[in-house]
C-alpha cells in the first residue's frame, strides 16, 4: 500500500494534482482514494462530482471523499473537549463559545481528517490513499503532533492515571476543579495510539511520499523551501517537486514575455534548493483543470508514463544533528560530480552554498537561525557536504 500526500502554499494546484494522480493510479488498477483533508474542498469541484464525508466511487477503481470536520473532530476529541471545557469554564475567565474554540488545539481539526488515513489503511480496502492536504503552514504542524502533543497532553494531565484513580475521592473532596473521568483518559489514549500509528505511517519511506506543488514565483518558492527543510527535519519522506502552471514553449505573445523570463528564473531556483529531490512539471492548460479529461491530461503532463505511486527520491536532502560543543551540523547529499571550492554565505534564514559551479540553496530551521555557517566538509567518497554552524563570537 501506498500513501501520495500533496501539499503547497494556497492555490498552487494541490487539490488539481492530488486529483490528477489519483485519477492516473486508478488508471493503472490501483484501487485508489482520493481523500480531501483541506477545511475549505475543492476536490468535488475538480473531479465534477457531488463527494459526501465517506469515499464514494467517481470512476472505475476510483473513490473520492471530503471528509468531514465537525463529525470527525466530536468522534476524536469530543469527550476531551468537554473535560478541558469544564476547566476552562471552572476558571471563570472564560466563557462558553471561547471556551469551545480553546479546546480546539490548533490543526486539531484537520489532524482528525488525517486519521482517515488509518482507517483506510485498517480496512485493506484500497491500494493507494491520496491526500490532498491542506495549505503547507497548517499540514506542516499536523504532521508534527503527535510528539507535540504528547508533550502538551502531559503537562495538562497532572498526575499519572494510576495515581489518579487513587487519588480521585481525597482531591475531589477538597477542590471543586473538575476532573477528567475515565472516559476522558480512555479518549486522549485511544488518540494518541492512533496518532503514533499515522506518525509511523507517514514518517515510513516505503508506505508514504510527500510531494510539493509549488509555482515557479518567489514568495511561493520560499514558502515551499521552508517547508521542505521541516519535513527534512521532521524526518518526513519528501521524494517529488511539482512545479504546476509553467508557460508552455507555444506562448509567444509579448505580453507573457517577462512573466517567461521570471519563471525561467524561478525554475533555476528550484533546482538549487530542491536537488536531489526530482522536479516534475505541468503547464499552465488553457483552460481550469476540472473532470476527468483534464484531470488525465494534467497527470500525463506531470509523470508522463510513470506510475504516480512509486518512490521517486530515498534518502534524506537535509539532515540536521546537533554535536556536544552545541553546535549543528547540517550534511546535504551533492548528486553532482563534486570538487572544487566551497564557499558559503549566510543571510538571515538563508544559506547560500556553492560548490565548485554548483549552487544550492537552504532556508535554515529557526534552531540554526543565530548560528553561523563556519566552515564545510566535502566528503568526496559518500559525495555529502557536512556544514558546521557555531554560535556566533560577539
Ligand atoms: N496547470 C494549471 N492550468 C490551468 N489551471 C490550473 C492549473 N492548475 C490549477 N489550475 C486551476 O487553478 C485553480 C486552483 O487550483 P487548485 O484548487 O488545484 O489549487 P489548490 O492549491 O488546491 O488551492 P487551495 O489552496 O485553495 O486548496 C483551479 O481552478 C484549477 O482548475
Ligand atoms: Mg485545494
Amino acid at each position: 500500500m501506498r500513501i501520495l500526500v500533496y501539499t503547497g502554499k494556497g492555490g498552487v494546484g494541490k487539490t488539481s494534482v492530488a486529483a490528477a494522480s489519483a485519477v492516473r493510479c486508478a488508471a493503472l488498477g490501483y484501487r485508489t482514494v482520493v481523500v480531501s483533508t483541506d477545511l475549505a474542498h475543492s476536490l468535488a469541484d475538480s473531479l465534477d462530482v457531488a463527494l459526501g464525508p465517506d469515499p464514494s466511487q467517481v470512476a472505475p477503481n476510483l473513490w473520492a471523499q471530503e471528509t468531514d470536520i465537525y463529525n470527525n473532530l466530536q468522534t476524536h476529541w469530543g469527550d476531551v473537549q468537554h473535560w478541558l471545557n469544564a476547566v476552562l469554564r471552572w476558571s471563570g475567565e472564560v466563557d462558553r463559545l471561547v471556551a469551545d474554540e480553546l479546546t480546539v488545539l490548533p490543526g486539531m481539526d484537520e489532524l482528525a481528517n488525517l486519521l482517515w488515513i488509518n482507517r483506510h489503511r485498517e480496512s485493506g480496502n484500497y491500494d493507494v490513499i491520496v491526500v490532498d492536504a491542506a495549505p503547507t503552514g497548517e499540514t506542516l504542524r499536523l504532521l508534527s503532533f503527535p510528539d507535540v502533543m504528547r508533550w502538551w497532553m502531559q503537562r495538562i494531565f497532572p498526575i499519572q492515571r494510576r495515581a489518579m484513580g487513587l487519588a480521585r475521592p481525597l482531591i475531589s473532596s477538597f477542590v471543586d476543579i473538575p476532573l477528567p473521568t475515565e472516559k476522558v483518559y480512555d479518549s486522549v489514549e485511544r488518540l494518541f495510539t492512533q496518532l503514533d500509528a499515522l506518525h509511523a505511517m507517514l514518517v515510513d519511506p516505503r508506505l508514504t511520499s510527500i510531494r510539493l506543488v509549488l509555482n515557479p514565483e518567489k514568495m511561493v518558492i520560499s514558502e515551499a523551501e521552508r517547508t521542505s527543510t521541516y519535513f527534512h527535519l521532521f524526518g518526513y519522506p519528501m521524494d517529488l517537486v511539482i512545479a504546476n502552471r509553467i508557460l508552455p514553449d507555444e506562448v509567444t505573445d509579448p505580453y507573457f514575455a517577462a512573466w517567461k523570463d521570471t519563471q525561467a528564473r524561478y525554475m533555476r531556483r528550484v533546482e538549487e534548493g530542491f536537488a536531489p529531490v526530482p522536479i516534475k512539471t505541468s503547464p499552465l492548460f488553457e483552460d481550469e483543470v476540472v473532470g476527468l479529461d483534464a484531470l488525465r491530461r494534467m497527470a500525463a503532463a506531470v509523470y508522463g508514463d510513470d506510475d504516480p505511486a512509486r518512490v521517486f527520491f530515498e534518502g534524506r536532502a537535509q539532515v540536521l544533528e546537533s554535536l556536544p560543543d552545541g553546535g549543528y551540523r547540517l550534511t546535504i547529499p551533492l548528486p553532482f560530480a563534486t570538487h572544487g571550492d566551497v564557499t558559503l554565505r549566510q543571510t538571515g534564514d538563508e544559506l547560500f552554498v556553492h560548490v565548485g559551479a554548483h549552487r544550492r540553496h537552504i532556508i535554515l530551521p529557526r534552531a540554526l537561525i543565530g548560528l553561523t555557517a563556519a566552515r564545510a566538509k566535502l566528503d568526496e567518497a559518500s559525495a555529502n557536504l557536512a556544514i558546521f554552524f557555531e554560535p556566533t563570537r560577539s
